[in-house]
């Protein structure tokens, strides 16, 4: 009886030492694989994709630029608005950005935004976003 006590708990101490084992193995292995993934050049290649929101606040837009307020610069909501019929909004605004901005909205002028800022790709997704917030 207790030879049997005995070698019952023997296997079941042998049994969770193999299970720990193959757990900890299958852990690492995860993580080596998510690392691999990480530092491949395939992730490097995929470039990130940021909501245009996302990007005027990366790129400093919303330093001067409220989504609804006026601050240095006029709200993103306000110019939608004043630009939802203009079928050429999104090639004036690039300009602005690019050349800068004076004495369409007000005192202030909007100081050139250059590609090291913000590059072209950015540019236009930021300001495809803009132009859709005006209130339907
Ligand atoms: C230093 C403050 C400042 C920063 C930073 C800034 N803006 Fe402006 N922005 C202004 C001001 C001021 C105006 C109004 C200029 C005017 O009256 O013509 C303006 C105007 C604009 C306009 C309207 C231009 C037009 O032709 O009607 C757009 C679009 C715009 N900004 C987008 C952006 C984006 C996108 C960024 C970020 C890449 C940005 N701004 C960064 C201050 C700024």
């Amino acid at each position: 009886m207790t030879r049997l006590l005995a070698f019952t708990t023997g296997l079941f101490f042998l049994s969770t030492i193999i299970l720990a084992f193959l757990f900890i193995k299958q852990a690492d292995q995860s993580i080596k694989e998510q690392l691999a993934i990480a530092e491949s050049p395939l992730a490097l290649a995929i470039p990130v994709t940021l909501s245009g929101k996302e990007l005027s606040f990366r790129r400093g837009c919303t330093n001067c630029h409220d989504l609804k307020n006026t601050l240095l610069g006029p709200s993103f909501e306000a110019i939608s608005m004043r630009y939802s019929r203009d079928l050429q909004a999104h090639e004036t605004l690039t300009k602005s950005l690019r050349e800068g901005s004076s004495g369409k909205w007000a005192q202030i002028a909007m100081p050139v935004q250059p590609t090291e800022r913000v590059s072209d790709d950015e540019a236009a997704v930021i300001l495809d976003w803009v132009l859709t917030l005006a209130p339907n």
